[in-house]
């Protein structure tokens, strides 16, 4: 589990934000949930549903030891809030949370059953998940990409046996996992998106963040040039320097309703 540079994040993060912002401002809430953010990273969206629910709390949990001493740093009034590290693949809360959000973190869980067994066990009778992240599509992603560089012969030694570290759900295949963990799909959609970095220089850098998975086996001096390959192949791709394409895929679920 690769741990991500927090402060790198909180600097670079404008496009997760973006996107978890706009999530978030469309769950409706009463204001006195109990919330859990899955893969919270360095918080700020955690503190933006700790705004929202004035009389309840929200939990902020991530594997990241970096993110979450980020997300603690933070100066604001706030006293909802709280942050621990944690993995959706082995949290043991139950029955505790009214909602259970995740932005942008599930694409980098493979056992995908699991993550949504636990968020179900998280879950109160009643309680409703909201998830967003990125999922399989058409066109090949700049995690596709990063794997297809990994083969290169000058990258290719160091990474002998490096599994790949993302999943691209298919959308179809949700509901499906989504009941293996007792849980029924309310709404799902999938929303093309494009964001514009403005430069090849921003879109490097978020890359550099974002490939912490691959970056980890590298020698500080090979990352650079390892990101660089990826920006420039996915370039050509994309025909246009910093323009990155994505498909988010939404849902809600909660516990089947009781007959
Ligand atoms: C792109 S960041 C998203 C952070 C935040 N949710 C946001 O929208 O800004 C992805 C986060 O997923 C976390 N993550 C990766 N694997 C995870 C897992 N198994 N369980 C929970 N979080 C995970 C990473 O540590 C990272 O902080």
């Amino acid at each position: 589990m690769a741990d991500w540079d927090g402060a790198g994040y909180a600097h670079i993060s404008g496009l997760q934000r973006a996107m978890a912002t706009d999530a978030v401002s469309a769950v409706p809430v009463a204001g006195t949930e109990r919330v859990l953010d899955v893969g919270c990273g360095d918080g700020f969206v955690t503190r933006l549903l700790a705004a929202r629910v004035p009389a309840g709390s929200v939990l902020g949990l991530d594997p990241s030891p970096r993110m979450i001493k980020t997300a603690r740093t933070a100066d604001d009034q706030l006293r909802n809030v709280d942050f621990q590290v944690g993995d959706v693949t082995t949290m043991t809360c139950t029955g505790e949370f009214d909602l259970v959000v995740s932005f942008n973190a599930l694409h980098w869980v493979i056992d995908q059953t699991t993550a949504y067994q636990h968020i179900a066990a998280a879950l109160t009778p009643h309680g409703r998940a909201l998830v967003q992240y990125v999922c399989a599509g058409p066109r090949p992603s700049i995690e596709d990409t990063a794997m297809a560089v990994t083969a290169d012969p000058r990258w290719s030694p160091a990474f002998t046996d490096f599994p790949r570290p993302y999943l691209h759900l298919d959308p179809a295949t949700l509901p499906t996992i989504a009941a293996a963990a007792n849980l029924v799909v309310l709404a799902q959609s999938v929303t093309d998106r494009t964001w514009d970095f403005g430069s090849r220089e921003a879109f490097t850098q978020w890359c550099t963040v974002g490939f912490t998975d691959w970056t980890a086996h590298l020698p500080p001096t090979e990352i650079p040039p390892f990101v660089a390959e990826v920006v420039t192949r996915y370039e050509s791709l994309t025909g246009t320097p910093g323009l990155f394409r994505f498909l988010q895929l939404r849902a809600e679920l909660s516990h089947p309703t009781p007959e």
